[in-house]
This record gives structure tokens, C-alpha cells and sequence, in this order.
């Protein structure tokens, strides 16, 4: 993998429209302190400005873990001050990878607990590998989960899967995770980085302005009322008759040729 950012914690692979970020904490199982809370701001920031950029993969770097949780060692010395502080880090973190204007798609290789997979929960959805093991031990440490998971886990799981899983600590295997809809599919861990991006090269082919209007009406419309959620969606989907990638791609069916979209 080529690294084109300077950061110290991850790895972000080169220019192009699929990129792929690794949390890469070695020793620690990609655990997350401070300066992974920050550089993964920086970088879905940086990311955001992208021209060209279509889809975004995240995952764990190394064969063990995606991540394995905030950091247990520098969490344990925190006051309540500095824990708001931390949660608050973890919070922006998650709006920065959450708010990315395209698809991100979390490739779960392995360890994705606690923090880490409060992480995943901000990717539009998640595939795993045979081997991951996703869950939140939160609760065995005396705390709860604070980057999110408790009300991301309940949208993505429903109320009563969340509280199962939250109040047991109890760690999942990658099949359990799809039962549940936690992921959409399991994949073995060889094939796992080639599946996703196999997927994110499909997602970067279609018309880019119509995936990204498709992501925002998505998001914003959670916990919205329906009658409200129609509106936008009816302004969104208005929005994109102004574009040249709706003429070329609708032009192309009717002449039963292949799309070229632009991006405008
Ligand atoms: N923080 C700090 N260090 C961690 C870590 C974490 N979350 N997870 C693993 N490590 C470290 C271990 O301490 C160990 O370091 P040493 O070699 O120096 O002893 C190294 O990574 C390898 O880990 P293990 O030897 O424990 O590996 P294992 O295969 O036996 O077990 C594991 C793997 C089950 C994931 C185990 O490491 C584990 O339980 N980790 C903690 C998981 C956890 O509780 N995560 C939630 C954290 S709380 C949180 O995230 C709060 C929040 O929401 C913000």
C-alpha cells in the first residue's frame, strides 16, 4: 500500500477513486487514544475536500484486529473531565467519518470492540471477515460505550438486540453480526479487502452526484416523519434533473449504451 498522508497512526492508501484507511496501531490491536481520534478527523476532513473521491474503505491494519476498543490504558487514568473530553473526541470523530459526502464501507477483519466498532457503526454498512468478532465489552471495565454506540447500535440492530449485547458485554462472530444485520456479509478474511473493494468499484461506477444525494437523504432522514423525510427526498430527487450525469445516464439506456457519468 502506498501512503500518501503523513500520519503516524494510519494508513491511507494512494490518489484514486476507491481509498482505503487503516487504523494502524500495532502492539495495541489498533487500539484507539488520542491521536487516532484525531488523524481519522483529519483524514475523513481531508477526505471530504476530495475531488474524484468516490468510495472510502475502513479497516484495521494487520491480520488480528480491525480495532480493539479505546484505549484501555490511557483511558484508565482519566478523571470524569478528561473522559467527557475523550468521549467528545470519539464523538467527532465518528460526525467526521459519518458526514463523509460519499459512501464509506467498514471491512471488519478482525477485533472490532467497543470504540472500534462504534467506528464501523459510522460507515454506511459493514462487511466482516470470518474471523472478526465484533461487541461491546464496555460494560466488564465499568463504563459504557462512549463514542456512540449506544444509540448507533440500536439503529443499525434495533432496541432490544442493542441492550442484549450492551448489557452482556457479549462478543458476536462475524456470522452472528449479519443475523443480527450488523453486517451485510461475511466473507473469508483472504478475500475480504477484495470483495469490499470489488463492491466500492461498482458504488464508484454509478453517477456520483445520484450516490452522494442517495447517502444524504439516508441520513438526513433518520428520525425524521415520514411526511418531512418525502419532502426532501422529493427535492433531492428534483435536484438531480439539473445534471448532466441524469441526461448522459438515462441517454445511455434509451441507446442501450454504457453510462460514462462525469461526476456534474
Ligand atoms: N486498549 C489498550 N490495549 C489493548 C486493547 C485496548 N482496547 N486491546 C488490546 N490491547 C493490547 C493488550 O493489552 C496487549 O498488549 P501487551 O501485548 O502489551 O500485553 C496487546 O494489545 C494484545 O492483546 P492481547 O494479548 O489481549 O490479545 P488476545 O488475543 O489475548 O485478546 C482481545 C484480544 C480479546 C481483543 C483483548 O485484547 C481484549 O479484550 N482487549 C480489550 C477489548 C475491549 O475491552 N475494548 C473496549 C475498550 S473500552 C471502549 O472502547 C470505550 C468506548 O466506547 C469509548
Amino acid at each position: 500500500m502506498r501512503v500518501v498522508e503523513s500520519f503516524k497512526t494510519l494508513l491511507v492508501d494512494e490518489v484514486g477513486p476507491v481509498r482505503t484507511v487503516l487504523v494502524n496501531r500495532s502492539g495495541v490491536l489498533n487500539a484507539l487514544d488520542a491521536t487516532v481520534l484525531w488523524e481519522l478527523g483529519e483524514c475523513f476532513a481531508a477526505l471530504a475536500k476530495e475531488e474524484g473521491l468516490r468510495c472510502v474503505i475502513l479497516s484495521g491494519a494487520g491480520e488480528k484486529a480491525f480495532v480493539a476498543g479505546a484505549d484501555i490504558a490511557a483511558m484508565s487514568k482519566l478523571s470524569p473531565w478528561q473522559a467527557r473530553a475523550f468521549a467528545a473526541a470519539g464523538h467527532e470523530t465518528a460526525a467526521a467519518i459519518e458526514a463523509l459526502p460519499v459512501p464509506v464501507i467498514a471491512a471488519v477483519n478482525g477485533f472490532a470492540l467497543g470504540g472500534g466498532l462504534e467506528l464501523a457503526l459510522c460507515a454506511d454498512f459493514i462487511y466482516v471477515s470470518s474471523k472478526a468478532k465484533l461487541g461491546f465489552p464496555e460494560v466488564g471495565l465499568g463504563v459504557i460505550p462512549g463514542f456512540g454506540g449506544t444509540h448507533r447500535l440500536a439503529t443499525r440492530v434495533g432496541i432490544g438486540r442493542a441492550r442484549e449485547l450492551i448489557y452482556s458485554g457479549r462478543v458476536i462472530t462475524g456470522s452472528e453480526a449479519v443475523t443480527f444485520g450488523l453486517a451485510n456479509a461475511i466473507v473469508e478474511p483472504e478475500s475480504l479487502m477484495d470483495s469490499v473493494k470489488t463492491l466500492a468499484n461498482t458504488i464508484a461506477s454509478k453517477a456520483p452526484l445520484a450516490v452522494a444525494e442517495a447517502k444524504r437523504a439516508m441520513r438526513i432522514s433518520q428520525g425524521m416523519p415520514l411526511e418531512r423525510a418525502l419532502v426532501m427526498e422529493q427535492e433531492l430527487f428534483a435536484g438531480l434533473f439539473a445534471t448532466e450525469d441524469q441526461k448522459e445516464g438515462m441517454s445511455a439506456f434509451l441507446e442501450k449504451r454504457p453510462p460514462t457519468f462525469r461526476g456534474r
